[in-house]
C-alpha cells in the first residue's frame, strides 16, 4: 500500500512547493496532524494460552505483522518465518521525503513496548494513533479485525520475550512533511472504520470464514483493489477487482507491479482457471516476485482450511471485468 504513493510525482510537487517559504513554514507548523478525538479502546490482553496461540497465528500468518516488524534481511534469510520475533528495524526509504522505520514491538522496556500501557497499545492497534492522538504512520495498513482477534494479537505481543534492539525513529524531511499530508493524507491519518464481516472462528472450511479473513485481518482487499489515499484510506469499489494504476517497483524503475483481479470473471479474473488445490499450492510455494509487497512468507503459514475458505469466498464474488495484466511487468505495459 505504501508504495502506491507515487514517489516520483510527489517529489516533483515537493520541489515546486518548497519554493514557497511562508507556505512551508505554515505546513511545518501543522505537522504532524494529530487526532486527539480518535476513540480510546478498552480492550486488554489476556494470559490464557489458548488466546495467545490464536494471537500468534494472526501475528505470524494472517495479519502479517512480522513482515513489517522485522529487519528485511532477517525475515528473508529464514526458511520459515514462524515465531520470528518482531524486533523492528524494517526501513522504507522514500528518497527525498525521508525514511520510515518500524518499531520493536517485543516486551523490552527500553527499546520495545514493554513500558507502553495496555490502553495505548489497544488504541494503536485499533485506530493507528498513539496516546497523544499522533498517527502511527504505517499502522493504517493493518486490516480491521474483530475485538476478540485484537485481544488475541495483544496477548501474544505481550507474551513475547524482550529483544534489545534500538530502532531510530522514523524521520520525514521538510519535503516529506509538506508533501505527504497534501498528497497522501491517508498515511498520516487514523484507520478508517472499514466495514467488517462477522468473525467466524477457524476450523471448518466456509465462505463466511474466507469473507472475514479477506476483508478483515488478512487485508487482501486493500491491495487487490485500487486504493484511495485521500483524505482517509479507502478503495475503489467493487473490492478485489485489482489495480487500476500500477505501482512502480521501488527497487527497479524499469518494472511495475499490479495486484491482479481476483474476482471470478471468466476473461479477466486471474484465478478463473485455477483449482482450489492449485491455489493452496501457490500459497505454499512462496514468493515468486522478489519485490512484491504481498507477504507470501506469512500467508504461507495459513492453515489449509483457511486458504480453502479464502478461495471459496473469492469464487463466490460477483465477477468484475477489469484487465489487470501480468502482475509483474515492464513499466508502461498496456493491454493488447
Ligand atoms: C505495513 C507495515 C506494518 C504492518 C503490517 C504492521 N505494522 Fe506496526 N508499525 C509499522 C511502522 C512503520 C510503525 C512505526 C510507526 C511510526 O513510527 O509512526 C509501527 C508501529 C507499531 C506499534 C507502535 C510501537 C511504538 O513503539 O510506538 C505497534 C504496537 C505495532 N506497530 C504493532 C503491530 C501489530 C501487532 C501488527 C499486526 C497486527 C502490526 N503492527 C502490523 C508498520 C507495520
Ligand atoms: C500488501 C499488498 C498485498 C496483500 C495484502 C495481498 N496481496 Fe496478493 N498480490 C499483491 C501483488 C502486488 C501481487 C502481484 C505480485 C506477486 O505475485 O507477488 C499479488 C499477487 C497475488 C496473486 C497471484 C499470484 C501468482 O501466482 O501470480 C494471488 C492469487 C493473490 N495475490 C492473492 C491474495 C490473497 C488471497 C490475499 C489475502 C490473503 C492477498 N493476495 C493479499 C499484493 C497483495
Amino acid at each position: 500500500m505504501w508504495r502506491k504513493l507515487g514517489l516520483g510525482a510527489l517529489g516533483l510537487v515537493g520541489v515546486v512547493l518548497v519554493g514557497g517559504g511562508a507556505f512551508v513554514g505554515y505546513r511545518l507548523s501543522v505537522f504532524p496532524p494529530t487526532f486527539p478525538d480518535e476513540p480510546q479502546s478498552d480492550l486488554r490482553p489476556s494470559t490464557d494460552p489458548e488466546v495467545i496461540a490464536k494471537g500468534r497465528y494472526l501475528v505470524d500468518a494472517v495479519a502479517h505483522c512480522t513482515v513489517c516488524h522485522t529487519r528485511e534481511e532477517d525475515f528473508k534469510a529464514r526458511d520459515s518465518v514462524e515465531g520470528i520475533l518482531p524486533s523492528g528495524g524494517h526501513e522504507w526509504v522514500m528518497g527525498p521525503m525521508g525514511t520510515v522505520r518500524s518499531a520493536n514491538i517485543t516486551s523490552d522496556p527500553e527499546t520495545g513496548i514493554g513500558a507502553m500501557s495496555d490502553a495505548e497499545l489497544a488504541r494503536i492497534l485499533k485506530h493507528a494513533v498513539d496516546a497523544d492522538g499522533d498517527p502511527k504512520v504505517m499502522m493504517v495498513a493493518v486490516g480491521p479485525m474483530a475485538d476478540e482477534d485484537l485481544v488475541a494479537v495483544m496477548s501474544y505481543i505481550r507474551s513475547l520475550p524482550p529483544v534489545k534492539n534500538k530502532v531510530q525513529p522514523s524521520e520525514l524531511t521538510t519535503m516529506g512533511k509538506v508533501v505527504m499530508p497534501l498528497m497522501a493524507p491517508a498515511y498520516l491519518a487514523p484507520k478508517p472504520d472499514w466495514p467488517l464481516p462477522p468473525r467466524v472462528d477457524d476450523g471448518e472450511i466456509s465462505v463466511a470464514r474466507g469473507n472475514y479473513l479477506a476483508n478483515g485481518p488478512a487485508f487482501c482487499f486493500a491491495c487487490h483493489s485500487q486504493p484511495v489515499l485521500s483524505p482517509r484510506l479507502g478503495v475503489v469499489e467493487p473490492r478485489f477487482a485489482g489495480c487500476i494504476t500500477p505501482d512502480p517497483d521501488p527497487l527497479d524503475p524499469e518494472m511495475e507491479l499490479c495486484a491482479p483481479n481476483l474476482t471470478p470473471d471468466p476473461e479477466t479474473g486471474f484465478l478463473a482457471a485455477w483449482s482450489e488445490d492449485a491455489f493452496v499450492s501457490r500459497f505454499r510455494g512462496g514468493r515468486a516476485v522478489e519485490h512484491s509487497p504481498m507477504p507470501w512468507e506469512n500467508f504461507g503459514l495459513m492453515t489449509e482450511n483457511d486458504l480453502r475458505s479464502i478461495f471459496r469466498y473469492l469464487q463466490s464474488l460477483e465477477p468484475t471485468r477489469r484487465v489487470t495484466g501480468p502482475p509483474y511487468r515492464k513499466a508502461g505495459w498496456t493491454p493488447g
